[in-house]
């Protein structure tokens, strides 16, 4: 009967391990439901509304249409995929240039879509853009 302490205690040990493994399944199941999508650009175009709403010099957000558009000067527009290109998840908000992903913290060049902090290090893809009628299309095509 000596030997069952040890097994006893392995039994155990897997128990727990198990457990902490099914915490980090529950993490990633999370962040699926933020917007993930397979395809980080669009594959038609998609109309952004007014190009008047993109700041001189800054960048808006798109989250919907997962989406960033930087204006380097009057009338010119870059756009980027706004999906983070670590674990996918969109872009929450634009502070001093800087796209913030909510999911792990990388940040993002509005102006280059060059990732500036990881986990990120791959940069935004680009997205062709154009402006007609005062809207603003992006996507293939555009
Ligand atoms: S998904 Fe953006 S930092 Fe991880």
């Amino acid at each position: 009967m000596s030997g069952q302490t040890p097994d006893r205690r392995t039994v155990l040990k897997g128990a727990a391990l198990a457990g902490a493994a099914g915490l980090g399944v529950a993490a990633c199941s999370t962040e699926s439901k933020l917007g993930h999508a397979k395809n980080p650009t669009p594959t038609a175009p998609v109309e952004l509304g007014a190009a008047s709403e993109v700041p001189v010099g800054g960048a808006k957000l798109y989250r919907e249409q997962r989406l960033m558009v930087h204006c380097p000067a009057q009338g010119q527009y870059k756009a980027f995929s706004a999906q983070c290109t670590h674990a996918g998840c969109v872009l929450d908000k634009i502070e001093d240039n800087e796209g913030n992903c909510p999911c792990h913290g990388s940040r993002f060049d509005v102006t280059t879509g060059k990732s500036l902090k990881g986990p990120a290090t791959a940069p935004l893809p680009a997205v062709p853009v154009k402006v007609v009628g005062g809207k603003l299309i992006a996507g293939p095509d555009a």
